[in-house]
């Protein structure tokens, strides 16, 4: 026990998930007495959770894969009380026969995979076996044979995608929960909390369910949603307080259209994420920058005041090179003295960076960053370009900036619009607390790389929206320039124009 404790812990350390794992064997309510099932058995994590409360539990475990099967029997031969099988936990008859004799097990734990590849006669099979679902999704499958797999009043935790709570697509399987379980509990997080596994998916759901056969009872069971997670550690001790929680019966989830689970705090936010026919990453190329390699070597500054300037050079103003842009081999470097460059960097500021940072882009430093080791000549065809640049760690709320044909870093995502005229309207709303709460949604922590930018929804302005706010744009950009003053009471009035755009 003490051995298979030991083991949790290190096993812990390095799938750092244990909150996650905790929480759902929490939620299972064991019981001694309890037959357990995990589906997909996978390095057995569920299983040594289990069997840490109850060293002897009973539990089937199930696993596809010859390997993973192997190392499943290593850890857990030695307990009379687990069995593990290889064999298809979608096909398996043995299971085919208990469900249709309403179900075997008291409790069922699963993290199963989200959309395993499966060959043309396999999934011919599965397509007839579950004819309302939508077979892709294989963790939708999984779930709903393992319901099939519960007695009456059994109690099941999964950790899936949270995309079956509202993509047309699962529909049937939505009804299928909402009339023959009641849900327990929903939580809802951001997929980075669960390390290791690096899928499309933006938010991920832990659902806990009970089989009940009394179809009222399913309707008139009402049940929690719990969102707003800011930490995985928030799992494992759940204090309401600092989360949002939701709470619906689910009678009032059929009544929606297509059954669909709304819950974000403003239903537009979760709207928009679902339903946008084009996202920014239709419209635009959103890029990681450059880097140097040796930014103390090759990068300088044009004043010790700004913040974290103390440890390079002070530029030297006749090596700053303001005709660059005329000319044509720039990618290969420059001839002569005048070889520094101005580069964007990252940090918070809205719409217009004043030029701060330069780079050595003579012929010699430009070979270095082709050839470096350490050094990132990566998307070199975007520099130099007029696009848009966002920081990728937003402390508070995500920024934009423009990127006047300058070099970019690889602290800021360039985007680049395909059609040019969209600009300063996508400037416009990288600022706006409209994209910051779909980016939040998408992902709640404070980076914004490149991959999740590209999935924001984007919503075309119509033609007097657009006007509007190209000149209001234009306006804040000539007044930092001219001026060096932030007209914040502008930006007021474009954040009102692009709410009105996306509904929130
Ligand atoms: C995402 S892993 C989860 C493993 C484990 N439950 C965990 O949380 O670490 C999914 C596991 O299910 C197995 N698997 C995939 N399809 C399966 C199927 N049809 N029947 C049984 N196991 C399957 C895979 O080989 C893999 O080991």
């Amino acid at each position: 026990m003490v051995m298979m404790q030991e083991r949790l812990v290190y096993q812990a350390f390095y799938t750092k998930s244990t909150c996650i794992v905790d929480y759902m064997v929490n939620k299972l309510m064991l019981e001694s007495t309890d037959i357990i099932f995990e589906p997909c058995g996978g390095d057995g994590v569920f299983v040594e959770a289990i069997l840490a409360v109850n060293e002897f539990a009973t539990i089937d475990v199930c696993e596809l894969n010859d390997g993973a099967y192997q190392m499943l029997l290593n850890k857990f031969s030695h307990y009379a009380n687990v069995h593990v099988r290889l064999c298809d936990t979608l096909l398996d008859s043995a299971l085919t026969f208990s469900a249709d004799f309403g179900g075997l097990y008291d409790k069922i734990i699963a993290n199963p995979p989200y959309g395993a590849w499966q060959d043309l006669e396999k999934r011919a099979i599965l397509k007839k076996m579950y004819t309302d679902l939508y077979a892709k999704d294989t963790y939708a499958l999984f779930l709903f044979r393992c319901i099939e797999l519960l007695k009456e009043d059994g109690i099941l935790s999964f950790i899936i995608p949270d995309t079956f709570l509202n993509i047309h697509m699962h529909k049937a399987l939505r009804h299928h929960i909402l009339t023959n379980t009641k849900i327990l509990e929903l939580a809802l997080f951001s997929s980075s909390f669960f390390p290791g596994v690096n899928f499309g998916y933006a938010n991920l759901s832990i659902i806990t369910l009970k089989k009940a056969g009394n179809k009222s009872d399913c309707i008139n069971n009402q049940f929690k949603v719990l969102s707003s997670f800011t930490d995985v550690k928030q799992l494992s001790d759940i204090r309401e307080a600092e989360l949002s929680v939701f709470s619906f019966t689910q009678d009032e989830i059929l009544a929606n259209p297509d059954y669909a689970f709304l819950i974000a705090t403003n239903i537009g936010i979760t709207k928009a994420i679902n339903d946008s026919k084009l996202k920014v990453g239709d419209i635009a190329n959103c890029v990681t920058g450059f880097y140097s390699g040796d930014d103390k070597a090759f990068l300088q500054v044009n004043s010790f005041d700004l913040r974290n300037s103390k440890n390079y050079a002070l530029v030297n103003t006749d090596s700053i090179n303001k005709e660059y842009k005329n000319i044509p081999d720039i990618l290969d470097g420059i001839e002569g003295e005048k070889c520094f460059l101005p580069i964007v960097k990252g940090g918070g500021t809205k719409f217009l960076k004043q030029e701060c940072w330069f780079m050595d882009w003579s012929k010699k430093a430009v070979e270095h960053y082709k050839s470096g080791k350490k050094a990132r000549f990566q998307n070199s065809q975007y520099y130099f370009q007029f696009g848009i640049g966002v920081p990728m760690i937003s402390s508070s709320r995500i920024t934009a900036s423009l990127i006047e044909n300058k070099l970019f870093d690889q602290s800021i995502v360039g985007v680049f619009p395909i059609d040019k005229s969209y600009t300063c309207y996508l400037l416009a709303f990288f600022n706006s607390p409209t994209c910051n709460k779909l980016i939040r949604t998408i992902n709640p922590s404070a980076n914004n790389p490149a991959n999740y930018i590209k999935k924001i929804p984007f919503i075309l302005p119509s033609d007097e929206q657009k006007i509007f706010i190209d000149l209001v744009v234009q306006e804040i950009i000539d007044s930092i320039k001219v001026d060096g003053v932030y007209k914040e009471a502008l930006e007021a009035d474009l954040n009102e124009v692009i709410k009105n755009i996306y509904g929130f």
